[in-house]
């Protein structure tokens, strides 16, 4: 390996801020000659971010960049591809019309007396290809090469503009088996002769089928590098979240033939849509809490979309009670009494300037529909009652929302889709960002709803969370189930094996 371990790009204390987001604070990181770097954080850690502010599609706040030991700053990806960074990112950004050469020679048309030589287009074409292992037909359009013929085409682009690193951002997302091995054999090629290349990518296993190194970062911040050999695949995934895996020895697996399972409500069967989630199997039983586990960006929102009917299924199919299902609408699924308490209850849930009561009937009016209007009375009535079933401390339903703590907050999301009495409650991170007393009493409300028969799906990053307060846990991977633990399965451990994806 040429110039092996020597440091190629070295970032220190790069900051980047957009209005209200950190998105990196601080965040140091390195890449050698002739490695694979893995840059891995769940989704909005600020990988994205950190290629961007590198390759110059945004400027950095501060920090500084060194690249062979010289100090750069890109303003543009143009700047940066000159300098020998260049990106391929996870839509090829090839232009589908153009040839395949044209695509490979774009923005540097190569001219001969002034006039754009074909043949010499075509010859260096083929040159950039034959550095992927590629041989075809550069006359023909990028449109009629599969996306995986593209995404070579996009490398070879890349390395004909610059070659000393070459960031790949989510590049196998929509290759199949074959076609992720073949770019990987043309990875290590380029490795061996000493390019530094940086990956993001979701799976796990490829992760360390190719990278020899990994950074995790973590809302915008370094938690880390590593030597991939030396980081088991949990510890990973444990950085990632930024929980630190308990010593404690794991309650050995069960069958789970002791758990009678209760008569289910809601069965999912190769439910799913293409881009939101893989086809999955799911049931959810009377007055039984069902938590979803899995990274952020994993598909546990999507699944909740699905089962609610905010996006229609493309297969399988929804059983309730035993009967087959499909909600048009949130509101069908609402008239047969669903809830779904959303993750960001800013954007999708509360509406700050109304008060408490009016945020509170919300849904039980849209469910009993415009004819019947509930009567002031009743409404201050309701308010009243959930006010104080949950605790919601405020000095009277006509406070207005927006006046109200995070805790708060949540809770009269919770009495907004309490008041409609339903038998799925779908909770979508009901504790994020409240205190610790509002969040304990989130969770012992969610207790005694079961008690009461209701059905709940409870999906939180708070592994401890959904270990606790779980009868059954289903674990998403990649927009796929992955898993499914229950009774004595059910633990913080167990769980985050099951996300890192190899079984104990
Ligand atoms: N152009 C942008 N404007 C505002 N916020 C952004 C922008 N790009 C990213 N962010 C925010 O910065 C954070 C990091 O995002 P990103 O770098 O895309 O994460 P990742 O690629 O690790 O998923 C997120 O909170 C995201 O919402
Ligand atoms: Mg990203």
């Amino acid at each position: 390996m040429p110039n092996a371990q020597t440091t190629l790009l070295e970032i220190r204390g790069l900051a980047k801020s957009f209005p209200g987001v950190k998105a990196l604070q601080g965040v140091d990181f390195t890449v050698r000659r002739g490695e694979v770097h893995a840059l891995m954080g769940e989704n909005g850690a600020g990988k994205s971010t950190l290629i961007k502010v590198l390759t110059g599609v945004y400027p950095r706040d501060s920090g500084t960049v060194r690249l062979d030991g010289a100090e750069i700053n890109a303003a543009s990806p143009k700047a940066a591809e000159a300098l020998g960074i260049s990106t391929v990112y996870q839509e090829v950004n090839l232009i589908p019309h153009l040839s395949v050469a044209e695509n490979i020679c774009l923005g540097r048309s190569i001219t001969r007396f002034g006039l754009i030589s074909w043949r010499a287009m075509a010859r260096r074409a083929e040159a950039a290809l034959a550095r992927v292992d590629l041989k075809l037909d550069v006359n023909q359009p990028v449109s009629s090469c599969s996306i995986a013929i593209q995404q070579m085409i996009a490398i070879a682009r890349a390395l004909d503009v610059s070659g000393k690193l070459l960031i790949l951002d989510e590049p196998t997302s929509s290759l199949d088996e074959k076609e992720v091995e073949e770019l990987f054999t043309v990875i290590r090629k380029l490795r061996a002769e000493g390019l530094g290349i940086v990956i993001v990518t979701h799976f796990m296993d490829q992760v360390y089928a190719i990278s020899d190194r990994i950074t995790v970062l973590r809302d915008g911040q370094l938690v880390g590098e590593y030597e991939t050999a030396k980081l088991p695949r949990t510890e990973l995934v444990s950085k990632m979240i930024g929980k630190e895996l308990s010593l404690v020895p794991t309650i050995p697996y069960d069958d789970g033939a002791a758990h009678a399972r209760p008569e289910p409500l809601v069965e999912l069967k190769n439910y799913g849509r293409a881009g939101s989630v893989t086809g999955m199997n799911l049931t959810i039983g009377k007055g039984e809490v069902v938590g979803l586990a899995g990274l952020l960006g994993s598909g546990r929102t999507e699944t909740a979309r699905l089962i609610f009917g905010i996006d229609k299924a493309q297969t399988g199919e929804m059983l309730l009670d035993g009967k087959p299902t499909q909600f048009g609408s949130p509101r069908q699924a609402i008239r047969a009494g669903f809830a779904f308490t959303p993750e960001n209850r800013k954007v999708d849930g509360i509406i700050p300037r109304l008060s408490i009561r009016e945020n509170i009937i919300l849904a039980l009016q849209a469910r009993q529909g415009a004819l019947k209007t509930l009567s002031r009375k009743e409404q201050e009535e309701l308010a009243e009652k959930y006010i104080k079933l949950i605790g919601i401390s405020t000095p009277g339903a006509e406070q207005l929302v927006v006046n109200l703590s995070g805790g708060n907050q949540q809770k009269v999301l919770l009495a907004r889709w309490l008041a409609t009495q339903p038998r799925l409650l779908i909770l979508d991170e009901p504790t994020r960002g409240i205190d610790v007393g509002a969040k304990a009493e989130i969770l012992k409300l969610v207790q005694s709803l079961r008690e009461q028969g209701m059905s709940i799906l409870f999906i939180s990053s708070e592994l401890e969370e959904v270990a606790r307060d779980s009868q059954r846990v289903v674990v998403l991977r990649d927009r796929a189930k992955v898993g499914e633990l229950s009774g004595k399965q059910v633990t913080e451990e167990n769980i985050m094996h099951t996300i890192a994806g190899h079984a104990k």
